[in-house]
C-alpha cells in the first residue's frame, strides 16, 4: 500500500495545476455548460482506501450512489455518507498541523457529459469549480489537472485539448479533511462535498481574460471616472453614458454615483475580438478620511448582518432564490450593509448586492481559531510555510469580486489571531487593489486594518470607543470603529439592539455594526423539526450554538429581526401627539424621502378612527423637517387616543412593492383610562366554597376554581421562566449568567405555603409565602379578591424577604385554562417584547390563535410575552391590567418548555397556560455579549399590581 497519493491532502502549499484567478463574470457570447446535475458517487473512509483507478479511461462506476452537484454528500443519502459535524472553534480532529486523521472521508465523484451540437470546434475550455470543501484532485479523461484547497474559493482548470464532442469524463476526488482545514475553522457544520456550480467554459480565440473596472465618483464635480484595466486588451462601451474607450484609457463623466440606498448601475460591454463581456458598472469612491469611512464624500452608518451561506436542507450550495430572498429580506429589513461572514459567498450574491444596493465586507476563507486552545502556538498564520496559501486565499477573493462596486472591504478572513501571513495578505491587497479598504478584527492594534473592528463589545465600552476615550495605539486611535459582529441573536434576543443602535448615532466615530448573524443553522430533521450540534452524534461539538440567528432556519423572521428593522428606520417621527406638529428626520446617508408616502391614522383604544396621507416633506439627508399633523377627528369617542405616522415605499422598488412600511411610530394623544374599581360585593361561603361576584374559590385554600362557570386552574404567583440562550449565558462569560443561578437558587422549584385564607369586610385574602427549598429567601404573597358583583378583581402584594441578590426571571401569576383558542388583546402587538427589545410592538388590537403566539426558537425556551396589554380575552375570560401587563399563553407549562431540547419535544396537554406579567427580566445577548443592561434587570422589590377578571360569554 502506497500513502502517495495523499501526500497532497497535507501539503501546506495551495495546489497544483490550476490556472491564475481572475474576475469572475457571464459571457455574452462564449458558450457554457452547467455540469450540476447527479453525479456518480462512491465515498470511502480514508484518503487512499481506494486506489485512483476510478479515474482512469473507461472506469465503469457500476454500484456507485449518485449525489446531487452541488451538494454536500453528508446531506445526502439518508444517512448512508456520514453525518455533518458542529463544532464552534474546536477543531474535530488532534491539532498537529499540517496532519489530518487517518480517518478522512474520501467522496469520489464522477460526471459524464458531451458538448453541446453547437459547442465551437476552436478555442479551449476550463472547468470552473465554485467551492468544493476541503480539498479536490481533478482529472478528465484520464487526465489529472491537478489539485486544490480553498473551500469557498473558486479554481479554474484549462481542459481545451483534453474535451472530445462526446464521452467526457471529469473525476472529483474529495477529501473532508486536509491541511486547509486548519484554515477553515469557522463556527459553522463541517460539510464536505462539491457545494458550489461546476462549470465547462469555452474560451474563444481572442476572449477576454481577467479585467478590473475601475469606477470612482467624484462627489466635488458629481462626475466618475472609469477605466477598465484588461490582460487581453479590448474595448468598453457603455451606452447610457456614450462611451466608447479602450481598456487602459481613463474617462471622466457626470453621472449618478452608486450607493446601497441608490444603487445606481449602468450597463456597459467589455468586447475583445472573441468575446464581449456584459459589465455592470457603479461609480463610487471609498475612502478613510478625517478617521471616517467615507462613501462618494460621506461618512456612512453600517447597519448590517454577518451572513453565513444556510439552507436547512442543503446547507451551503444557495440556489438563487434563496440568495435573491436573502437580499429582499434584509433591505426589508432596513439592513443596508452585510458581512460575508467568514468566506466569499457564491458569486452571485454580489450580483444581487450591487443590484439592489448593500455595502459588503467580503471576507476571505480563513479561520484558525482552534488554535487559540493553545495559546495560539503553532498559528497558521503566523508560519511563513503556509503564507503562499494565505496569499492564494486573498487572490482568488480578490480577483473574484473586484469588479463589484458593492464591495468596500476586503476582510482578511476571521479569529486567526495575529501574523506575518496576515500582513502579507494586507500587503497584497493594498497593492492589487488601492481602492479599496481593508478589514480585520482579530488585531486590536490595526496594524494591518483600515478601520479599528470588535465583536461584542459591550456597550460602555462602545461609548468610550465612540468618545476616543478607549485609548489603544495611534494607529488604532486614527481609526473609526464598527462592531463587526454584536448583538448575538441567538434564541430569544437580541436584548439591548435599540441602546447600541443609540451609541451609533451619536458618535461619528462609531460607525455601525453587523449584528451576529443572518439565519440560524438548522438542519431540517425528521425527528426533530431543526438538527443542531450533538443530533448527529458527534463526540465534540456545541449544541445550539449553531441556531443564532435573525431567521429562523426555514427563513421566517424572528422577533429579533423585526426588532432589528425598527430600530434601524431610515426615518424617524418626533413629536409630541398633543401639540399637532410632527418633525420628520431622514436617517438616510445619501437618499431624500421622495421614494416614501408618508401616513397618519388616528386610534382611539387601539381601534383606527380616521386615517389619511401627510404632506411629504424633503429633507436631506441628515435633516429633519416639521410636518403638521390635521385636527384629531372631530366627534373621536373619548378613550385612549394616539397618531400613528406611516412611511411606505411610494411606488414599487426592485426589493419591495408599493406600500411597504419603511418606518412608522406612534404618539400618544390621551392617557390610558385605568380599569374601574370592582369593589361592593361580599364574600359568601356554601359548601365549602366561597362566592364572589362572579368567582368561586375553595373555602380552605383559597384557591380560584372558576369565574362565572369558566373553570380557572391553579392561579398563583409565577417567577420561573424557561431560561433563553442568553439567560443561560456562554460558559465563558465572566459576569453572572442568570439562567445558571436561577436554577442555583431554585426559582424554578417554588413552594408556595398558605398562611392565612380570611373573608373581611368586601375582599377574601389569601396570604402566602412563596420560597424555593434549601434557601432563606422569600416572597410574601398576598393575593385580595374583590368584587363588583360582575367582575373579579385581583390585587397581588409581593414582599421579597431575605437578602436577594439574583434577579427574577419574571413576576406575575399563572393560571390554567381548559379551552382558550383564539386570542384577543389590546396593547403591545403583533409579534413578542420582552423590556430590552420591544421598540416593534405596536399599540393596537391585536387578534392571534394561542398556537401562533408561540415564537419557533430551534430550542425551545421562554418566548411569545406581549407588551403593554390594557386588557386580554381568551378562554371565555376578559383580563384587564392595572397597571398594564405583559400577556403570554401556551399548551405547556414553562417547566415542560424548559425541559425540551428541539420543537417536537412539545406536545400540548389539555390546559392552556396563561401568564399575566407585572414584570419581566431583560433578555440581553449574553450568549455571546453583555446580559441586560443595569435598568433591564428585574430585581426583587415590593411589588402591587392588579387585574380585573370578567366573562365574555
Ligand atoms: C464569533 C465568531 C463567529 C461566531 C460567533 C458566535 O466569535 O466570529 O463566527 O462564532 O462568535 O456565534
Amino acid at each position: 500500500m502506497s500513502f502517495r497519493a495523499t501526500t497532497y491532502v497535507e501539503d501546506v502549499s495551495p495546489g497544483r495545476g490550476a490556472l491564475a484567478p481572475r474576475a469572475r463574470y457571464a459571457s455574452s457570447d462564449a458558450k457554457s455548460l452547467s455540469l450540476n446535475g447527479s453525479w456518480r458517487f462512491r465515498l470511502s473512509p480514508t484518503a487512499d482506501a481506494e486506489d485512483d483507478s476510478f479515474a482512469t479511461e473507461g472506469y465503469d462506476p457500476e454500484g456507485w450512489a449518485s449525489v446531487t452537484v452541488p451538494g454536500h454528500w453528508v446531506l445526502q443519502g439518508d444517512g448512508a455518507f456520514g453525518a455533518p459535524i458542529y463544532t464552534n472553534h474546536l477543531y474535530p480532529f488532534p491539532v498537529d498541523p499540517p496532519h489530518v486523521p487517518t480517518e478522512n472521508p474520501t467522496g469520489d465523484h464522477l460526471r459524464r457529459f458531451d458538448l453541446p451540437g453547437d459547442w465551437p470546434a476552436d478555442g479551449g475550455a476550463t472547468i470552473r469549480f465554485d467551492g468544493v470543501e476541503s480539498c479536490a484532485r481533478v482529472w478528465l479523461n484520464g487526465t489529472e489537472l491537478g489539485e486544490f484547497k480553498g473551500s469557498r474559493l473558486p479554481h479554474e482548470f484549462a481542459v481545451g485539448p483534453l474535451l472530445r464532442r462526446a464521452g467526457n469524463v471529469l473525476a472529483v476526488r474529495v477529501h473532508q479533511w486536509s491541511a486547509g482545514s486548519y484554515l477553515e475553522d469557522q463556527d459553522q457544520w463541517w460539510l464536505p462535498g462539491i457545494f458550489r456550480d461546476v462549470t465547462l467554459l469555452h474560451r474563444p480565440a481572442g476572449a477576454v481574460g481577467d479585467f478590473f473596472v475601475h469606477s470612482g465618483y467624484d462627489h466635488g464635480t458629481g462626475t466618475g471616472t472609469l477605466r477598465v484595466d484588461s490582460e487581453t486588451g479590448g474595448r468598453v462601451t457603455v451606452p447610457e453614458l456614450g462611451l466608447d474607450l479602450a481598456t487602459g484609457e481613463a474617462v471622466t463623466v457626470p453621472v449618478e454615483p452608486w450607493t446601497a440606498e441608490t444603487p445606481r448601475l449602468y450597463d456597459g460591454v467589455l468586447a475583445t475580438a472573441g468575446e464581449r463581456v456584459p459589465l455592470r458598472i457603479g461609480f463610487r469612491t471609498v475612502r478613510l478620511e478625517d478617521g471616517l469611512i467615507k462613501v462618494n464624500g460621506r461618512a456612512v452608518l453600517f447597519k448590517g448582518v454577518n451572513r453565513h451561506e444556510w439552507h436547512p436542507e442543503r446547507g451551503r450550495a444557495l440556489d438563487p432564490a434563496t440568495m435573491r430572498e436573502d437580499v429582499l429580506l434584509m433591505k426589508r429589513h432596513n439592513l443596508n450593509a452585510v458581512r460575508t461572514s467568514h468566506y466569499p459567498p457564491h458569486p452571485d450574491f454580489l450580483d444581487l448586492c450591487d443590484e439592489l444596493g448593500l455595502w459588503v465586507i467580503d471576507e476571505c476563507d480563513l479561520e484558525t481559531h482552534g488554535f487559540t486552545e493553545q495559546g495560539w502556538r503553532d498559528n497558521p498564520v503566523d508560519d511563513e510555510r503556509w503564507t503562499p496559501a494565505l496569499l492564494d486565499r486573498a487572490a482568488r477573493m480578490v480577483e473574484r469580486d473586484k469588479n463589484h462596486p458593492s464591495v468596500l472591504f476586503w476582510s482578511l478572513g476571521n479569529e486567526a489571531g495575529t501574523g506575518r501571513g496576515l500582513t502579507a495578505m494586507a500587503e497584497w491587497i493594498r497593492g492589487r487593489d488601492p481602492d479599496r479598504l481593508v478589514h480585520y478584527e482579530g488585531d486590536w492594534n490595526c496594524r494591518d486594518t483600515d478601520v479599528y473592528a470588535r465583536m461584542y463589545a459591550f456597550h460602555d465600552e462602545v461609548e468610550r470607543i465612540g468618545r476616543g476615550l478607549d485609548g489603544g495605539t495611534r494607529r488604532r486611535r486614527e481609526l473609526p470603529f464598527i462592531q463587526c459582529e454584536y448583538a448575538h441573536a441567538m434564541g430569544n434576543g437580541p436584548g439591548g439592539l435599540a441602546e447600541y443602535q443609540e451609541l451609533f448615532e451619536r458618535y461619528e466615530r462609531l460607525q455601525g455594526g453587523f449584528v451576529w448573524e443572518w439565519i440560524d443553522h438548522g438542519i431540517r430533521h425528521p425527528e426533530l423539526g431543526h438538527a443542531y450540534g450533538g443530533d448527529f452524534g458527534e463526540e465534540l461539538h456545541d449544541g445550539n450554538f449553531v441556531c443564532d440567528g435573525l431567521l429562523f432556519p426555514d427563513r421566517t423572521p424572528s422577533p429579533g429581526l423585526v426588532e432589528y428593522k425598527k430600530v434601524l428606520e431610515p426615518v424617524r417621527f418626533e413629536g409630541d401627539g398633543a401639540d399637532g406638529t410632527v418633525r420628520v428626520v431622514n436617517r438616510y446617508d445619501f437618499a431624500d424621502l421622495s421614494g416614501l408616502a408618508l401616513e397618519w391614522s388616528y386610534q382611539v383604544d387601539g381601534e383606527t378612527v380616521a386615517s389619511g396621507a401627510l404632506s411629504s416633506p424633503r429633507p436631506a439627508p441628515g435633516d429633519a423637517a416639521d410636518v403638521k399633523l390635521p385636527e384629531p377627528p372631530a366627534g373621536a369617542p373619548g378613550g385612549e387616543a394616539q397618531w400613528t405616522l406611516r412611511a411606505v415605499l411610494a411606488e414599487d422598488t426592485a426589493w419591495a412593492p408599493k406600500g411597504h412600511e419603511v418606518a412608522w411610530a406612534q404618539l400618544p394623544v390621551t392617557g390610558r383610562v385605568r380599569p374601574a374599581a370592582a369593589t361592593g360585593a361580599t364574600p359568601a361561603l356554601r359548601d365549602r366554597v366561597v362566592r364572589l361576584g362572579p368567582g368561586s374559590f375553595d373555602a380552605r385554600t383559597g384557591a380560584l376554581l372558576d369565574i362565572g362557570g369558566v373553570p380557572v386552574n391553579g392561579l398563583r404567583l409565577d417567577v420561573w421562566r424557561a431560561p433563553t440562550d442568553n439567560d443561560e449565558g456562554a460558559e465563558w462569560q465572566p459576569d453572572a449568567r442568570y439562567g445558571k443561578l436561577w436554577r442555583e437558587l431554585g426559582l424554578h422549584r417554588m413552594r408556595h405555603r398558605l398562611d392565612a385564607v380570611e373573608t373581611d369586610g368586601g375582599a377574601l385574602t389569601v396570604r402566602t409565602r412563596v420560597a424555593p427549598a434549601a434557601r432563606e429567601v422569600g416572597l410574601g404573597t398576598v393575593y385580595r379578591w374583590t368584587s363588583d358583583g360582575e367582575r373579579l378583581r385581583l390585587t397581588v402584594s409581593v414582599t421579597p424577604e431575605g437578602d436577594w441578590t439574583v434577579p427574577l426571571p419574571r413576576l406575575g401569576v399563572r393560571f390554567g385554562l381548559a379551552e382558550a383558542d383564539t386570542v384577543r388583546w389590546f396593547g403591545g402587538g403583533p409579534g413578542e417584547a420582552y423590556p430590552d427589545s420591544r421598540s416593534a410592538s405596536r399599540l393596537g388590537h391585536w387578534r392571534s390563535t394561542v398556537d401562533a403566539l408561540q415564537t419557533p426558537y430551534v430550542r425551545p425556551q421562554e418566548n411569545g410575552a406581549r407588551a403593554d396589554v390594557r386588557w386580554a380575552e381568551l378562554g371565555g375570560l376578559r383580563i384587564e391590567g392595572d397597571p398594564e401587563f405583559w400577556f403570554g399563553a401556551r399548551r405547556w407549562t414553562s417547566e415542560q418548555l424548559d425541559a425540551a431540547g428541539h420543537a417536537t419535544d412539545l406536545t400540548p396537554g389539555d390546559t392552556v397556560w396563561v401568564t399575566l406579567d407585572h414584570a419581566l427580566h431583560g433578555l440581553g445577548s449574553q450568549s455571546c455579549g453583555p446580559g441586560p443592561l443595569p435598568r433591564y434587570i428585574l430585581w426583587a422589590s415590593p411589588a402591587e399590581f392588579t387585574f380585573v377578571f370578567s366573562t365574555t360569554r
